[in-house]
């Protein structure tokens, strides 16, 4: 495998610049298509009886999310996140009673976990490390060290933290609950920093903008935007609201 190399200045990581020619030939993200998606939990009840009964929470759901930014809408508890983890293979296969979820028109292998990365919605950070730290973090484990040298990843994290504008506090801890760090738009900035930095095909997102500001959250789907074409990939959005709010 190539190393990738990084465009112009501000590009994405590790992402070529979208006028350069090789750009043309890159692979296009994968087509997600989902057809009649049935899927259920058992519920548990009480201490004494291990299940209670089945609970649907997706009924005969059917989509296809094609290579560009694709956003899967509804209110709170309409099964967005059920759905992307479905999708995204997260979910217990027992509890999917009907239907199929298909990449590029074939069945879902453990190679998704290869091309794909997921954004959840509770960002699962560690608190006593930097916003560098974690991305660090993430890229160690992520990237194949017989392909890229510890410069590389090291550029790939500085270039992502000026990207999502995390330089100012790219040496602030996260934070936990005794300790205060990063605001919220920071840590949800830098939890979607450590997926985007592998530049992934197939990128989840569960409201990746819940809980930020107008302006911030503009900042972001912009971003997503420009990594999705240099990347050419698929990104699958879920979220409670449109992202082109209109302004008061
Ligand atoms: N393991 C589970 N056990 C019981 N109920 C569940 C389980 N998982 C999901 N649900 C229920 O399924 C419904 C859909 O949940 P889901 O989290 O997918 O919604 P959502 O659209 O992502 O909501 P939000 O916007 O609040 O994140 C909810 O009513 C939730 O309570
Ligand atoms: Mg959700």
């Amino acid at each position: 495998m190539s190393k990738p190399q990084n465009g112009e200045p501000g590009s994405p990581a590790g992402a070529p610049a979208a006028d350069d020619p090789e750009v043309v030939f890159q692979v296009p993200g994968p087509t997600v298509s989902f057809s009649r998606l049935h899927y259920s939990v058992m519920e548990s009840k009480g201490l004494c009886h291990k299940t209670g009964p089945e609970k649907h929470i997706l009924k005969d759901v059917s989509g296809i999310m094609r290579p560009g930014m694709n956003a899967i809408m509804g209110p709170t508890g309409s099964g967005k996140t059920s759905l992307l983890d479905v999708i995204a293979g997260r979910k217990d296969p027992a509890g999917l009673k009907f239907g199929q979820v298909l990449i590029d028109g074939k069945m879902v292998t453990s190679d998704l976990r290869l091309i794909s990365a997921y954004v959840v919605q509770d960002d699962i950070l560690m608190g006593t490390l930097s916003v560098r730290e974690n991305l660090l973090f993430s890229v160690n484990l992520r990237l194949d060290p017989r392909h890229y040298s510890t410069a590389d990843k090291q550029q790939r994290v500085d270039s992502i933290i000026d990207d999502l504008g995390l330089q100012d506090c790219a040496h602030t801890k996260i934070g936990t609950e005794f300790l205060r760090g990063v605001s919220g738009g920071e840590r949800k900035r830098c939890s979607i920093g450590m997926e985007l930095i592998t530049s992934p095909r197939l990128l989840f997102l569960d409201e990746p903008t819940t809980g930020l500001d107008s302006n911030t959250a503009n900042h972001i789907i912009n971003l997503l935007h420009r990594y999705r074409q240099t990347t050419s990939s698929t990104y699958c959005i879920g979220t409670d609201r449109p992202h082109h709010q209109p302004t008061a």
